[in-house]
C-alpha cells in the first residue's frame, strides 16, 4: 500500500470501522468496503507471526504445530528461545532492569479454543515468564499472578530461580544511573575514575545507553483454524519498580478470539493499554478490517488519544513507536507501526521464518 492509499485508508477505513464499534470518534467517516491491502492480507492457511525479533520463534512454533502441537505451547516454545537469549536485552534473561537494577518480567498467553488466558507480571528470577503464564492458564482458575506470588508459583511449578541480570545489562544500567542527575553522588560516565584504563571512559562505557520497551509477541494458527498467542517482555528499561506494561494485560499486549483472530503489540505499553490495543485489533477484524487495516486502526486510535505535548512531535503525531501484529482465523496476517522501523516475522507453508517491514502509519 503506498502512502496515498494509506492516507485514504486512515481517513476513512479503520476510523470508520473503529467508529462503528464505539461511535466515539468525532472525525470518523463511513468505512469503504476495502481500502488497504498488503500481501499478508491475502495469505490463507496455517501461519505463525511474531515481532521482528522473533524469526527463530516463528520457526520453532511452526515446527511444533506441524508436529501436532496445540498452538499455545507452540508459541510459548517459540518465544522461549528469545527469552533465554542473553543478547536480546528486551526480554527474559539479559533484559534491561528496572531503576533499582532488578529484572522484572511480564508475559501473557491466550488459547483460542478454550478462550482461557494466563499472565504473570513483575515476576523476578524466572527466565521464561511466558511458560509460567501458560501454567497459570493450564493449572489455575486465575488469569494473572504478579510479583513474589508469581515467582513462588513458578518455583512450585518446577521453574528454576536464577539471576537474570547479565553483565551487559548491569553495565548498561550503571551507565544510565551515572548520567541520571548531574547533582547526585554518582560521577557521570565521562568523569569516572578507572585505574589502568584510559581515564574517564572505560571500554564498557562506550556507546549510547540502551533504552527499550522490549517485548516479543507471537501468534500461531494451526491447520484446524485454532489460534493462540503470547507476548513476553522485560518491559520499559529503567522503569519504576512494579511498573506493568501492556504485555501481560489481556486485550492490551495480546488477545485471541478463536472465531476471529489474534493480535499483539510491542512498543510503548502505556499507549497500548489506554486503547485496549490487541482487543481493538481483533474487534476491527471482526467488523471486516484486514489484519493490516486492523493494526493501522489501533495505531490511529492511539494517535488520536495521545494528548500529552511531550509525547507528540512538531506535527502533533506521537513521537514514540508502537508496532501491532494481527493474524486472522483464515491465515491472513499483517503488521503496522506508528513510526518507521517496525518489522515482523512470518513462517508459513512458503518457507522458513523471514522478517518483513511493517506498514508505517507516519512516514
Ligand atoms: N510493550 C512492552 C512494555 O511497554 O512493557
Amino acid at each position: 500500500m503506498n502512502q496515498i492509499d494509506r492516507r485514504r485508508f486512515l481517513a476513512a477505513g479503520a476510523l470508520g470501522a473503529g467508529a462503528a464499534l464505539t461511535g466515539s470518534l468525532a472525525n470518523a467517516r463511513p468505512a469503504p468496503a476495502r481500502s488497504a491491502s498488503e500481501p499478508g492480507d491475502e495469505h490463507r492457511g496455517p501461519c505463525v507471526v511474531a515481532s521482528g525479533n522473533g524469526v527463530r520463534a516463528v520457526d520453532k512454533a511452526w515446527e511444533m504445530i506441524q508436529a501436532g502441537s496445540d498452538p499455545a505451547p507452540a508459541v510459548v516454545g517459540g518465544v522461549g528461545i528469545v527469552e533465554s537469549d542473553p543478547n536480546d536485552m528486551s526480554v527474559g534473561y539479559g533484559g534491561l532492569p528496572n531503576e533499582h537494577g532488578v529484572v522484572q518480567l511480564d508475559a501473557s498467553v491466550m488459547h483460542g479454543p478454550t478462550h482461557k488466558a494466563g499472565a504473570v507480571a513483575c515476576i523476578e528470577r524466572i527466565m521464561n515468564p511466558a511458560a509460567v503464564a501458560l501454567k497459570v492458564l493450564q493449572e489455575t482458575d486465575h488469569v494473572m499472578i504478579v510479583g513474589d506470588g508469581a515467582t513462588r508459583f513458578a518455583v512450585q511449578q518446577g521453574f528454576k530461580e536464577q539471576d537474570l541480570l547479565t553483565d551487559r545489562a548491569r553495565e548498561a544500567w550503571l551507565r544510565w544511573k551515572r548520567n541520571g542527575n548531574p547533582k547526585d553522588d554518582w560521577l557521570d560516565n565521562d568523569q569516572i575514575i578507572r585505574f589502568g584504563e584510559q581515564q574517564g571512559m572505560a571500554p564498557g562505557d562506550a556507546g549510547a545507553i540502551p533504552f527499550t520497551y522490549g517485548t516479543i509477541h507471537c501468534g500461531g494458527l494451526d491447520g484446524a483454524g485454532n489460534l493462540a498467542a503470547t507476548t513476553t517482555t522485560s518491559g520499559l528499561s529503567w522503569k519504576i519498580p512494579g511498573r506493568v506494561g501492556d504485555s501481560p494485560i489481556i486485550g492490551a499486549g495480546m488477545y485471541v478470539d478463536n472465531d476471529v483472530g489474534s493480535a499483539g503489540a510491542t512498543g510503548r505499553g502505556e499507549a497500548v493499554i489506554q486503547v485496549c490495543g490487541a482487543f481493538l485489533a481483533v474487534q476491527l477484524m471482526e467488523h471486516g478490517a484486514t489484519p493490516t487495516e486492523a493494526c493501522l486502526g489501533v495505531l490511529e486510535r492511539i494517535a488520536n488519544k495521545t494528548k500529552r505535548r511531550d509525547l507528540l512531535d512538531d506535527n502533533g503525531r506521537p513521537n514514540f513507536n508502537v508496532t501491532m501484529y494481527a493474524l486472522r482465523k483464515d491465515g491472513a496476517y499483517g503488521s503496522a507501526c506508528m513510526r518507521p522501523g517496525g518489522t515482523f516475522a512470518v513462517r508459513d507453508e512458503t518457507g522458513p521464518g523471514r522478517r518483513i517491514n511493517s506498514v508505517v502509519l507516519f512516514e
